[in-house]
């Protein structure tokens, strides 16, 4: 039996990394300033803690500048709005993070709403999925671009394929829709009200899975050939003397590579993408702020 191409995501984003740091680069010799993004982490959740951590490095290694401020789990409301204006207010930063989730005092919409559209690196403002839905210039949020990114390195040209989205979340499913209609793909989001799943998956010339349920698409779901993006990151139970349990993506891999054209590995498939669409979201954001043409092809 053939195997599927295995889709190095970690390699597209290295380089992708370093394309960003040589414009952050040249950026800086026009502007005399670096290119600024300001993550805003509340609380010490410990994976967010690493998510901050590896943004941090990784706006130093693409020649960027990294400010990050780091509160207290009881920071008010009031407090987090007061920064996240501050940041807006200052030109030195570009792009704006504020790291979900929230402690609960803390109204997450009501912070999102309060960046500024234009250093919203996340893409998560309603004027954000507003611009996208409409095609104006703003910014997509980074996980979705990332699989759109893979999806045009692979295919080129998406013109008349047959997509299915599984899930339909703000951040992921709903904009990689949108992202892949504006490729010219014909698009179906499924979600968990979606009636034979099987069947409507078994279509997709390209499966975009993002539900976020360990291994939960299977080998005879998918079309020979098909293209298959898994942004699923499930943590399984340990297996006994184990301490952690293994990483799986929301696609049942081994069953999937028998069948599938192309998928891409958890890890290592759709997760390194997002830093690094995070740091070419916020050169891009810097080249608006300062009114020059953001660099082409990124
Ligand atoms: N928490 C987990 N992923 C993300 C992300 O991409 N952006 C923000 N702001 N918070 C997150």
């Amino acid at each position: 039996m053939t195997q599927a191409t295995r889709i190095d995501g970690k390699a597209f984003a290295a380089r992708l990394r370093e394309t960003v740091g040589e414009h952050a680069l040249a950026f800086a010799q026009k502007t005399g300033r670096k290119p600024g993004l300001a993550v805003v982490l509340v609380g010490e959740d410990p994976a967010s803690q690493v998510y901050v951590g590896s943004k941090h490095k990784a706006c130093i290694a693409a020649n960027m500048e990294s400010f990050e401020h780091r509160l207290p789990a009881d920071t008010s409301e009031a407090d987090l709005l007061a920064l996240v204006e501050q940041l807006n207010a200052d030109p030195a930063v570009d792009g704006v993070l504020v790291q979900l989730p929230l402690p609960p005092q803390i109204d997450e919409q009501k912070v999102i709403a309060t960046i500024d559209p234009d250093k919203d690196v996340d893409g998560f403002h309603v004027i954000s999925a507003g611009r996208l839905s409409v095609g104006q210039e703003g910014f997509v949020p980074c996980t979705p671009l990332g699989c759109i990114m893979l999806l045009k390195d692979l295919h080129g040209d998406l013109s008349g394929m047959d997509a299915v989205v599984i899930g339909r979340s703000n951040i992921v499913g709903k904009p990689m829709a949108q992202l892949l209609v504006d490729a010219n793909a014909t698009v179906t989001i499924a979600h968990s009200r979606t009636k034979n799943l099987a069947e409507v998956v078994r279509r997709a010339d390209i499966v975009v899975a993002a539900v976020g349920r360990a291994e939960m698409v299977r080998g005879d779901w998918i079309k020979p050939g098909a293209s298959v993006i898994d942004v699923g990151i499930n943590r399984l139970p340990p297996e006994p003397g184990k301490e952690k349990g293994r990483l799986v993506g929301d696609v049942a891999y081994d069953e999937a590579a028998a069948v599938a054209g192309a998928i891409t590995p958890v890890p290592g498939g759709v997760g390194p993408m997002t830093i690094a669409v995070l740091l070419r979201n916020t050169l891009v954001a810097a080249h608006r702020n300062a009114s020059l043409d953001p660099p082409e092809g990124l």
